[in-house]
């Protein structure tokens, strides 16, 4: 009789220790934190602890969860980025929240779906300072509660939140500091930084720096973040010239999951200071702080360019124009090195109607080319300009000249805080790195039947956008080495950051199927593609498919292993996971149960 109980003992404890090791834990689970544990916790914190009020549930009978918010006033800017970065549990996207607590009328609302926490965390640290953040995360690593980071919540694949964690939030981090002599760590050498506090947004930074008459490699948007930008590498106007952003940071300060406080450079802790450079937004810890590079301000920025469109509803001008696109596109590496930036977008069927204001929809292929120069000459640009609609067939396709202008740089790059106003959309895109070899080195049919391939769209009436970003070339490329840490290595033989917008994701579903069936078309239609088209290169981790089948070669590509490495030393419980993020395939997150769980 002893036997059989024994062994029905030992089974339950091997199950309940198996569950506990499956999944991070959540509400309902034994091991789940009592209100008391959750108010020590506050107390050893300063009482920084929130618990999740969503700002859509003062638009809901009885404002459930408390929001200090007016339903009014959320409504009514809920597709201002700037609002969702001030609201602590918030992020622009809110689908990857699985539309938890929407305010009615937005995108995603289902009628009759009750407000609920959801997909949000469920508690937030309003964290100041290191000691804060430390505290808290030691405190749920232990507990095997799941963590995740919010900076300004910006991310467009939802990686700054997670249902059943404990948020980072790291909105008050906003020192901002320069050192025009800051003394390089190893060295005798000193450099021109700005010490800068991960809660800043490029717009505060780009502020700051004026004042001091230098600038910095940033995002372009003023209410993007530093957190996220950088870490997963970070492109901008002046990326191509200087590399990207993670190039020019030379220490960061990290709190990881097991409560240390390291300072990350050059001549210490170089493998975490290598692994947040690059792939690390969400991954191996929470930057407080990075020391940042300055530059000398361009003497002016030169702008010109020129959209181009069918001439005829014929199939002479729909070839025409695909030969237009891929001439231009193969240019492009010239056009950078001769010092231009900027962006080239094609459009076809309605988004070309929409956003180039055609009368009609035409066959093949529009675009929109905007080039900017630094330190250049309106002639320079003009002839670059003029040079480049020459090689079109002009007989097939009509041109319209932008017309160019020069300004300083700061009447050119002044951040507007309420440019920003993309959020509470749906966002899933694919992207992927193109340089030489796949644009100018490739025969031109086969250049232009990828074009074709790429532009497919999964509502064929809607057509598709794909954006050419002038982000990498020559500045990405001459960055020494030991200051590249671990972003994707195609970016310093690439030239061209390619995005394509062309799925259309069910809003209004379930998130997690809506969220699939988008996901499933981009891995058939399109990654296929860019593997056909660019094998060897990979994609921009921040404006790419975060459900990408080729997720481990396209965002970190030969730096994989050893970044697996970096995340087991600094966070062995696994408490940071964002999706597509390195060990993704140990993990299943699954958006409607919310369960994070080993696989
Ligand atoms: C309107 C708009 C314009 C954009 N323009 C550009 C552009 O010009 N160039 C470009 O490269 N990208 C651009 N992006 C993409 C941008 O890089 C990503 O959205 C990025 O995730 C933003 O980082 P964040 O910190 O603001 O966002 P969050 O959503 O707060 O964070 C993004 C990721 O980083 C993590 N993270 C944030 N802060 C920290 C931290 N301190 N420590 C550890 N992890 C952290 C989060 O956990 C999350 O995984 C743009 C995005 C938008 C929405
Ligand atoms: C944490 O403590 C502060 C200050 O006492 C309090 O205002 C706040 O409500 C507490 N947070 C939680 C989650 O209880
Ligand atoms: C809510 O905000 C709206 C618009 O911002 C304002 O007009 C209204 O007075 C506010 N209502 C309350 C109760 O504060
Ligand atoms: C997510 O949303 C779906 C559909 O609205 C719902 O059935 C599910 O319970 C939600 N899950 C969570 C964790 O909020
Ligand atoms: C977060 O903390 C800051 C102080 O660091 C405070 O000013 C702010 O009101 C807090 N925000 C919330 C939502 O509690
Ligand atoms: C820095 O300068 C000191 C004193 O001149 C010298 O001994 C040392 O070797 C130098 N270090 C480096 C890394 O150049
Ligand atoms: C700002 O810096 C630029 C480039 O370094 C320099 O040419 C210019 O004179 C400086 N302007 C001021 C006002 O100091
Ligand atoms: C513009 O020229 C100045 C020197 O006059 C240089 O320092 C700066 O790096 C240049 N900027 C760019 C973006 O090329
Ligand atoms: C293109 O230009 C030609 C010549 O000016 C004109 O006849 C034609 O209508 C234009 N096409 C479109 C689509 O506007
Ligand atoms: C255009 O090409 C299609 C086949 O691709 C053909 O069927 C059609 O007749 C052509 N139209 C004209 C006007 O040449
Ligand atoms: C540049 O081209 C525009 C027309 O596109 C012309 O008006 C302008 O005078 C040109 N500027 C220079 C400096 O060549
Ligand atoms: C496809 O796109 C068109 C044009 O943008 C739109 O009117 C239509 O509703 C879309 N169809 C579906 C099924 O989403």
């Amino acid at each position: 009789m002893l036997q059989p109980l024994n062994f029905c003992a030992v089974a339950l404890l091997a199950l309940t220790a198996t569950a506990k090791q499956t999944c991070k834990s959540s509400p309902g689970d034994l091991s789940w934190p009592s209100q008391n544990e959750w108010n020590s916790l506050n107390q050893s914190i300063q009482g920084t602890l929130i618990k999740t009020s969503p700002a859509g549930s003062s638009c809901y009978p009885g404002n459930p969860f408390d929001s200090p918010e007016n339903c009014t006033a959320v409504k009514n800017h809920w597709s201002s980025a700037a609002y969702h970065a001030a609201w602590p549990e918030s992020i622009d996207y809110s689908i990857y929240a699985n539309n938890s607590c929407l305010p009615p009328g937005v995108d995603g609302y289902t009628a009759g779906k009750e407000c609920s926490i959801g997909g949000l965390p469920q508690y937030i640290v309003n964290a100041s300072t290191e000691h804060q953040v430390a505290t808290a995360m030691k405190w749920a690593s232990q507990r095997d509660i799941r963590i995740v980071v919010k900076g300004t919540g910006h991310d467009l694949g939802g990686r700054s939140t997670g249902a059943f964690a404990l948020s980072i939030w790291t909105h008050n981090f906003k020192r901002i500091q320069r050192h025009p002599q800051w003394h390089l760590p190893g060295t005798n050498d000193t450099a021109d930084v700005v010490i800068c506090g991960s809660g800043n947004n490029w717009g505060t930074v780009y502020n700051a720096v004026h004042k001091i008459n230098r600038t910095v490699v940033g995002g372009e948007d003023a209410t993007v973040g530093l957190g996220g930008l950088i870490q997963n590498g970070g492109h901008g106007l002046l990326s191509s010239h200087h590399g990207l952003a993670s190039d020019q940071v030379y220490q960061v300060t990290v709190v990881t999951t097991e409560g240390q406080r390291l300072v990350a450079n050059d001549i210490q802790n170089q493998d975490l200071f290598w692994a947040v450079r690059g792939a690390g937004g969400g991954q191996y810890g929470v930057v407080t702080e990075f020391v940042l590079k300055t530059h000398p301000v361009p003497k002016n920025v030169v702008t010109g360019g020129f959209s181009f469109f069918p001439a005829q509803n014929s199939n002479a001008s729909e070839t025409a124009s695909w030969n237009a696109l891929a001439e231009i596109a193969a240019q492009i590496p010239d056009l950078m090195d001769s010092g231009l930036t900027g962006t080239v977008t094609a459009l076809n069927k309605k988004k070309a109607v929409s956003y180039l204001g055609l009368k009609q929809e035409m066959p093949g292929v529009s675009g929109m080319i905007s080039f900017t120069g630094f330190n250049m000459t309106m002639e320079s640009m003009n002839a670059s300009v003029s040079n480049l609609a020459a090689r079109l067939d002009l007989n097939n396709v009509n041109i319209t000249l932008q017309s160019p202008s020069t300004k300083s740089y700061w009447a050119s790059t002044k951040p507007d805080f309420s440019a920003s106003n993309a959020a509470g959309s749906v966002s899933l895109m694919t992207s992927h790195l193109l340089g030489r070899r796949e644009l100018s080195d490739i025969p031109r049919e086969q250049l232009v039947s990828h074009l074709q391939e790429i532009m497919v769209s999964q509502n064929t009436t809607a057509g598709t956008m794909l954006l050419f970003g002038l982000q990498a070339g020559k500045g990405p490329a001459s960055v020494p080495e030991m200051r590249r840490g671990s972003t994707l290595p195609a970016w310093r033989e690439s030239y061209v950051h390619a995005m394509a917008y062309s799925a259309s994701v069910d809003a209004t579903g379930d998130p997690s199927q809506s969220l699939k069936a988008g996901a499933d078309w981009i891995n058939k239609a399109q990654e296929s593609v860019w593997k056909h088209w660019a094998p060897h290169s990979g994609s921009y981790m921040n404006e790419g498919n975060t459900f990408s089948i080729n997720w481990k070669h396209d965002f970190y590509g030969s730096n994989y292993e050893r970044l697996l490495d970096v995340k087991r030393k600094y966070d062995p419980s696994g408490s940071l996971f964002v999706w597509s993020g390195v060990a993704n395939d140990e993990w299943d997150y699954d958006l409607n149960s919310g369960l994070l769980c080993r696989v």
